[in-house]
């Protein structure tokens, strides 16, 4: 993975994946068995976490409970023997920017999950690296407050402009936030792209899956020579998207979106026999679920169209937006 100065960066995967050992090999707290981490063009990759000169953020805050806010932030700077002019600027900065000025001669344990977490914030920005490291900075928080505090992040961001590498599990976290996601999967990089590339063209059935709310949906079928996709005595024609290999027919597995399926007489031609299950009303549009060959699916549809929605229906796919993946490798064709 190769970062570029100022970028924000989201390291996304499920629990276990690997995502902090990353991140803490990065920082240095963690020893790699391969490969190499430059920073600035500089192999670090021995060097002493001190020495990179990286700011982190822990998923538990670790802050200090015997001390104040104020120490908590002015600590690390004593240490360093920074000087005390030096030192109170930059935590008047802070606290400002993170406006927990009110808060700087509590102790952590007077302090909401929000406010410790800014201070956790706070204590990693007042070292003034150019990269930042967060792992799971919101998980502590509560749905609303971790809403807010993304939109925060973010626009800290965009006023700091340094880097940062933020590790989440959390979809929206990265598709809201990231320049670029980094989506892995047992202790692999699977794809490491623009947000919108990930949604639209996931470079495996893994991260088809993983990303996206709710989950693409998926069909086994067959592609043959002419770039016809055969789902039992269905054939659906994609010509013209790439998708025809005149050598071979390949296992396939078909991934589409839910807003990329529509709801259609049953019968029509290239089309799938669907009943429908339930429908979700999400206020803006609802999804409704359908029963399709065995396998449940998803379509998004607006709110009218749903109430309308009869029983047994046919589901056409907008093949100009589907993702074909190949059964064995579960790489995108
Ligand atoms: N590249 C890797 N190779 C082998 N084991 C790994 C690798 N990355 C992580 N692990 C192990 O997997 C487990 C979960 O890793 P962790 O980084 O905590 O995952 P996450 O932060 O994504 O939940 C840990 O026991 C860790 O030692
Ligand atoms: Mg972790």
């Amino acid at each position: 993975m190769e970062i570029a100065p100022g970028e924000f960066v989201v390291i996304l995967g499920p629990s276990g994946c690997g995502k902090s050992t990353l991140l803490n090999v990065i920082a240095g707290l963690d020893e790699r068995d391969a490969g190499q981490i430059f920073i600035d063009g500089i192999d670090v990759s021995d060097l002493e976490p001190s020495q990179r000169g990286l700011a982190m953020v822990f998923q538990s805050y670790a802050l200090f409970p015997a001390m104040t806010v104020r120490r908590n932030l002015s600590f690390g700077m004593e240490i360093a023997g920074r000087p005390k002019t030096t030192i109170a600027e930059k935590v008047a900065w802070v606290a400002k920017l993170l406006q927990i000025e009110a808060l700087l001669d509590r102790r952590p344990s007077q302090l909401s999950g929000g406010q410790r977490q800014r201070v956790a914030i706070g204590r990693a920005l007042v070292r003034s690296s150019s990269i930042c490291l967060f792992d799971e900075p919101l998980s502590n928080l509560d749905a609303k407050l971790r809403a807010e505090t993304r939109v925060e992040l973010k626009q800290l961001h965009e006023t700091l402009r340094s880097t940062m590498i933020y590790v989440t599990h959390d979809q929206t976290e990265a598709m809201t936030m990231a320049d670029r996601v980094a989506v892995m999967h047992k202790g692999k990089v699977e794809q490491f792209a623009h947000p919108q590339s990930i949604y639209e063209k996931p470079a495996s059935l893994f991260v088809a899956g993983f990303v996206g709310s709710p989950a693409m949906n998926f069909l086994q079928g067959r592609l043959d020579h002419a770039g016809r996709f055969q789902v039992g005595d269905i054939g659906i024609d994609t010509s013209g998207y790439g998708f025809e290999d005149s050598s071979r027919e390949r296992d396939v597995v078909l991934g589409i979106r839910s807003e990329d399926v529509s709801v259609v007489d049953q019968g029509t031609p290239e089309s799938i026999p669907a009943t429908l299950a339930f429908t979700e009303l999400l206020g803006a549009d609802a999804l409704s679920w359908f029963q399709c060959l065995g396998k449940r699916f998803s379509v998004r549809l607006g709110v009218n169209e749903a109430r309308a929605m009869q029983p047994t229906v046919g589901l056409c796919f907008n093949m100009a937006k589907a993702s074909f993946f190949s059964a064995a490798s579960e790489q995108r064709i």
